[in-house]
């Protein structure tokens, strides 16, 4: 028996770092409502995550952003069909509170719910965009903790064509951003900066650009950034000219764009494909986009973007790719839930 309607309400719940986001995705209509809560206020200070305040706050805040949500789409909790929660992967304590919280709300509303792998989330995002992608298109997911280039022929069909041997691009943007004197998340702030640097000032390596395969490197690129900055810091080891500072910043988004470019370019020509749909929080850099958009463009193809806000983590990927999943029958009433830090995106069994 079916347990899905056509026109079913999921709530989709996302946990999986320093953002609560929930969002109300209905099929046959589109998005309801969707609210985030970031904290990263809360961990600038350490520079960093700390996942024991990210699980602490998440518990603060998904209660109040699930009334929020159902206020603003003028839904009932009785509306709602079905729950998707980000299962994995990220920071364990973080992602435990959404999936209880989607386990507990679900038994008692008698509801399937569906644990949705975060990168999935970030794949599917930009068909919530108009116009929207159609399969099959390349994906190129770039976030805080990946860096993979993916060929895309279906929900649930996914094929890794390449990724990071070790730092992702957003931790390079991040770890850049610190050597530099930014606080955390350091990716927009240092392409802020960037944006009154002078390109060509300072040449950065372009890691693995020319490997022959798809995958990338980008913790020499971390180095040299560090030499970068030792070479030019006063004696306070700081860099006291403005401008240095903005020209390095300009150097550090040259070189990672330069490599990200360079290796979508040529998964498009590996897989033969022509639409390249760029998702996760790197995926906000405007250099970045309009190097897409340009290159691709020549070669007679098309870049989608998720909207900006569902770029970053939100809760409104993961109610969308929950949809699809329900829509396949793959909601489950049993309530036993766990959760996965670490899960690869090619071992999703549903
Ligand atoms: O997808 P996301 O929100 O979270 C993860 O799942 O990791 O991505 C966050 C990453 C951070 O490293 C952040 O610095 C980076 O995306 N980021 C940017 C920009 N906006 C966010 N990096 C470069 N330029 C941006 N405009
Ligand atoms: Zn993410």
């Amino acid at each position: 028996m079916s347990l899905i309607t056509p026109s079913l309400i999921t709530l989709g719940i996302e946990s999986s770092c320093d953002e609560t986001g929930i969002a109300l995705y209905q099929m046959g209509r589109g998005l309801l409502a969707h609210a985030l809560y970031t904290q990263v206020a809360m961990h600038n200070e350490y520079g960093g995550v700390v996942p024991e305040l990210a699980s602490r706050d998440h518990v603060r805040r998904v209660i109040p952003l699930i009334r929020q949500v159902i206020r603003k789409a003028d839904v009932s909790l009785a509306q709602i069909n079905a729950i998707a929660y980000t299962q994995g992967p990220g920071l364990g304590g973080a992602l435990l509170v959404g999936a209880s919280v989607a386990n507990a709300l679900a038994y008692a509303l008698d509801i399937p719910t569906i644990g949705i792998h975060h990168l999935e989330g970030h794949l599917l995002s930009p068909l919530l965009s108009d116009p929207a992608p159609e399969f099959p298109f390349v994906a190129l997911l770039v976030s805080g903790g990946h860096t993979q280039l993916m060929r895309v022929d279906g929900v649930g069909q996914y094929t890794l064509l390449g990724e990071t041997l070790d730092d992702a691009a957003g931790e390079a943007f991040d770890k850049s951003a610190k050597l530099l004197g930014l606080s955390y998340p350091g990716g927009p702030l240092l392409a802020k900066l960037a944006a009154s640097g002078r390109p060509g000032v300072y040449k950065l390596p372009r890691p693995m650009q020319h490997s022959g395969d798809l995958d990338f490197s980008f913790s020499g690129l971390k180095t040299a950034v560090l030499t970068l900055v030792k070479q030019n810091s006063n004696d306070n080891q700081k860099i006291s000219d403005e401008q240095t500072r903005a020209d390095i910043a300009c150097a550090v988004q040259e070189a990672i764009v330069d490599v990200l470019a360079h290796k979508a370019h040529a998964a498009l020509e590996q897989t033969g494909l022509n639409q390249l749909v760029v998702a996760g929080g790197v995926g906000a850099n405007q250099l970045l986009r309009s190097r897409l958009t340009e290159g691709v463009s020549k070669r007679g193809g098309k870049v989608f973007y998720p909207d900006l806000e569902f770029c970053t983590d939100n809760g409104a990927m993961i109610a969308f790719a929950g949809a699809l999943r329900l829509a396949q029958q793959q909601g489950k009433k049993d309530y036993h839930f766990n959760v996965k830090p670490r899960w690869n995106l090619a071992e999703i069994v549903y």
